[in-house]
């Protein structure tokens, strides 16, 4: 049976639809069987709606808090049953029941080679740093934000006359590879971890 991701997000999707494409071509074997927003105008929406994706909004406005939103978010993944969670452009630090509940198949993608810059405008916090080399982190979610192990990163340059937005997207082109190769490589069961490594299963 096709192994059932659910991608979380919260904006224009471009990762979302590097994982559409991987899916459709059959890179990777599985099927995005929900998107779900927290944003009722994300841009992602309308690519899940392109592609034939069920897609639920859940306003993180309307809840009187973050408690009753995270109760919400469990129950929409719980009837979607997903063999795996991705993160993708999801702006919103998973609560602890989530992670717990979903222990190493929750995957995300950073914009930055940590543990360096996590959280929010790690591109911009690389520039005001000096790094000369950044890239991107496709890492298994914890309860710390971008704190967990590591499954594959790819390095870019830095260069002088780069703004944040143009770091955001060289670095983009690479969160676009490796986060469906990340993906492919859990679906075919070749991840595991040993602490805080992770380390990929040869044939
Ligand atoms: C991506 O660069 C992703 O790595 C980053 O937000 C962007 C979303 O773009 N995520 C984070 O910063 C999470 N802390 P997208 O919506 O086009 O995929």
């Amino acid at each position: 049976m096709s192994k059932r991701i659910v991608v979380l997000v919260s904006g224009r999707g471009t990762n979302l639809q590097a994982l559409i494409e991987a899916t459709q071509s059959g890179y990777i074997g599985g099927e995005i069987v929900l998107v779900v927003s927290d944003n009722p105008q994300a841009y992602a929406l309308r690519r899940a709606q392109e592609a034939g994706i069920p897609a639920t909004v859940l306003d993180y406005g309307l809840f009187p808090n973050k408690k009753s939103y995270e109760a919400a978010l469990l129950e929409v993944l719980e009837r979607a049953n997903p063999d795996l969670i991705c993160l993708a452009g999801y702006m919103r630090i998973l609560g602890k029941g989530i992670v717990s509940r979903y222990r190493y198949r929750i995957l995300n993608i950073h914009p930055s080679l940590l543990p360096a810059f996590p959280g929010l405008d790690a591109q911009k916090q690389a520039l005001e740093y000096g790094v000369k080399v950044s890239g991107c982190t496709v890492h298994f979610v914890d309860e710390g934000m971008d704190t967990g192990p590591i499954v594959l990163q790819a390095s870019c340059p830095v260069f002088d006359d780069d703004t944040p937005h143009t770091l955001s997207e060289r670095i983009l082109q690479y969160e676009h590879q490796i986060y469906p190769q990340a993906v492919k490589l859990f679906l075919e069961g070749k991840l595991r971890v040993d602490g805080r490594r992770v380390v990929t299963v040869k044939e």
